[in-house]
């Protein structure tokens, strides 16, 4: 067991997972919390697989309870933090790990239905605002506390669908105007932009729907799927360091985009190329 979040609450939102052989982003990010020494309360529409998250963490000596909610009901929210506090008197960490893309029928542009679109909207945008609009009072009276978003490298990069792009794009705004907005109440904010990543939903969902495993993998990113170790890390990388606060920042973490460069750069210097210019931006 670790000790860099010892004496923390930390609630998750999306801390089960889609079924599957490998682990979700959301389940990891909770385990590994857990391990760091958070008090993990796993919040998830399905509550048998929030609780199956909640028994692998009993299982390592952890501590975590499961909470049934869905984050488009405001109610439900505002009960799963209500659940929270009842249990813990405070939270420390907020992570928002919902979202999807063709699990909700997202399609390209020409294609989408006004239904699927506003499904879309609703889970992978409002849903992390209702979280955020009912966690930071707590965080504000208790002057500290902090906001860990995923978005997706979806938002920058090309994608097809755009359902998925365009409301996680909002997630960096909606993480950009709560990192400000709350800097001055010991808050942070943070939102992580993963790129492909080896998740049920993500691989698993389209090899059943008949797309070999490779073809999923080349067709989001030719330099493959993040596999368990970087699905570990995305959730706490920023959460677990927890300065102490002096001015909040939107950290706009590009694992992939990171990778490539540094796999440029090693073949670079390896061909007595020399370290290749920065591209700028337009
Ligand atoms: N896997 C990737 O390649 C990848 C890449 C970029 C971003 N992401 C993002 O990472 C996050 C997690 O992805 P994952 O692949 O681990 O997915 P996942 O399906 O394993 O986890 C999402 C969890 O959210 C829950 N959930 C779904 N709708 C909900 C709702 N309305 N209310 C409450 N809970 C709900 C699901 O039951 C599930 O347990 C998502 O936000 C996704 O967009 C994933």
């Amino acid at each position: 067991m670790g000790e860099r979040v010892r004496g923390k609450v930390a609630i998750i939102f999306g801390a089960g997972q889609t079924p599957g052989e490998t682990i979700g982003n959301g389940r990891a990010t909770a385990l590994l919390l857990a391990r760091e020494g958070a008090a993990v309360v796993a919040v998830d529409r399905e509550v048998r697989s929030a609780q199956e998250t909640v028994d692998l963490i009993a299982g390592e000596g952890g501590t975590a309870m499961a909470v049934q909610a869905d984050i488009t009901g405001e109610e439900q929210v505002r009960e799963a933090i209500a659940a929270c506090m009842a249990a813990h008197g405070r939270i420390d960490i907020l992570h928002n790990n919902v979202g999807a893309s063709l699990a909700l029928g997202d399609a390209p542009a020409t294609e989408l239905e006004v239904e699927a679109f506003d499904r879309l909207y609703a889970v992978n945008l409002r849903g992390m605002w209702l979280a955020c609009k009912h966690t930071l009072p707590v965080m504000r009276e208790q002057g500290s506390g902090s906001i860990v978003n995923i978005s997706s490298m979806a938002a920058w990069e090309a994608y097809p669908y755009v359902g998925y792009k365009t409301t996680k794009a909002g997630v960096i705004a909606l993480t950009h105007n709560i990192a400000m907005e709350n800097a001055r109440h010991g808050i942070r904010a943070n939102v992580i932009l993963p790129g492909l990543m080896n998740t049920p939903m993500a691989i698993e969902a389209r090899v059943a729907a008949g797309t070999p495993g490779e073809e999923v993998i080349a067709s989001r990113d030719p330099a493959g799927a993040a596999g368990e170790e970087d699905g570990l890390g995305l959730g706490c990388g920023l959460c677990l360091a927890l300065p102490p606060l002096r001015r909040s920042e939107v950290h706009h973490r590009r694992f992939v985009a990171g990778r490539r460069r540094r796999e440029r750069l090693l073949r670079a210097t390896s061909s007595g190329r020399g370290a290749p210019q920065p591209r700028r931006r337009q």
